[in-house]
């Protein structure tokens, strides 16, 4: 519930420099403000020039204080703790039971609406859809289309269902519980386009991950087995079948793997394999198609 109230620019500043004090990073407690409380980071600014001035603010600062501490002592996600996280044009509902989507997967969406050239397919998957960010976005983006959004997680479904009626709720996006293509079997050589941003850290390096994503992310989400590489094998293996000819499967994997989920969509029959960057220009996006012609 929200309950405004209004505040000296004075008094915000100073418990904004009491928090900063008890640590964390000012980019994270500006995000609270935002998000939690409703303080953009545009009026922080003018607040920072005029401090007289007055700001409204969504909750009491005490309330905001309690999640700032949890964030700092318990490294909760401040995503978990708003319950909210903006992504592309939409503000997603996000919880435990998926993974906060992340900025760069943007551009996973970004290249399947690139590759559709301004059309709509008939007919397109986001297999591993955890809070049904891409499928969302994919629904706004093709309204006309059937789109299919396949989770091994009941969790991240429901959560995905949520965020689906809120966002899209005119949309034909169908949920399926199950493993990569198999629940989609009545749908294969129908899928033009394909996205997913599967589970791809190898395992080692999981002990090495910040706390906050660590301790409060479903590892089923995040690890991709000991090299990282066996969430997009298994995916990898159905593809030639399931795609429509000439459909595209576009992947997002870790930040050095791009070589090696090249080679595997090559060896898996895919044709036109190719890489994308993120906005750091590291490779981090591999596509690939069934040939028109296939002997499958
Ligand atoms: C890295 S998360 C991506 C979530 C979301 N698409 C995003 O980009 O924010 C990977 C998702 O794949 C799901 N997953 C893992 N193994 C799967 C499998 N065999 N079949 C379908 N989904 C799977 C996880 O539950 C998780 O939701």
């Amino acid at each position: 519930m929200t309950t405004e109230q209004f505040l000296a620019g004075n008094d915000l500043l100073a418990w904004r420099r009491r928090q900063l004090l008890r640590g964390g990073r000012s980019v994270d407690l500006d995000w609270l403000l935002d998000l939690g409380g409703g303080v953009c980071w545009s009026e922080l600014q003018r607040l920072l020039l005029d401090a007289e001035k007055v700001v409204a603010i969504d909750k009491p600062l005490e309330a905001l204080e309690k999640l700032w501490v949890l964030h700092l002592e318990q490294s909760m996600p401040l995503q978990h703790l708003v319950g909210v996280c903006p992504w592309r044009d939409v503000l997603l509902e996000v919880s435990s039971a998926a993974l906060i989507p992340r900025q760069e997967t943007e551009l996973l969406v970004e290249l399947a609406l690139a590759f559709a050239a301004g059309q709509s397919p008939r007919c397109w998957a986001d297999l591993g859809t955890g809070s049904g960010a891409v499928a969302v976005s994919l629904c706004r983006a093709w309204p006309e289309a059937e789109g299919h959004a396949v989770d091994l997680s009941v969790d991240a479904l429901a959560l995905a269902e949520k965020n689906l009626k809120a966002l899209a709720p005119e949309q034909s996006c169908r949920l399926h519980h199950g493993s990569w293509w198999v629940p989609l079997r009545a749908f294969w050589g129908q899928l033009e386009i394909v996205v997913s941003n599967p589970p791809y850290i190898p395992r080692p390096l999981i002990e090495m991950l910040d706390p906050v994503v660590r301790d409060h992310e479903p590892l089923s989400a995040l690890v991709g087995g000991e090299d990282g590489l066996e969430a997009i094998r298994s995916l990898l293996m159905d593809a030639p079948c399931a795609l429509a000819p000439g459909g595209v499967l576009f992947l997002e994997h870790h930040h050095d793997q791009s070589e090696s989920v090249q080679d595997l969509m090559r060896e898996a029959g895919l044709v036109n394999v190719s890489a994308a960057n993120d906005l750091e220009g590291v490779a981090r996006f591999a596509q690939g198609q069934r040939a028109l012609t296939s002997a499958l």
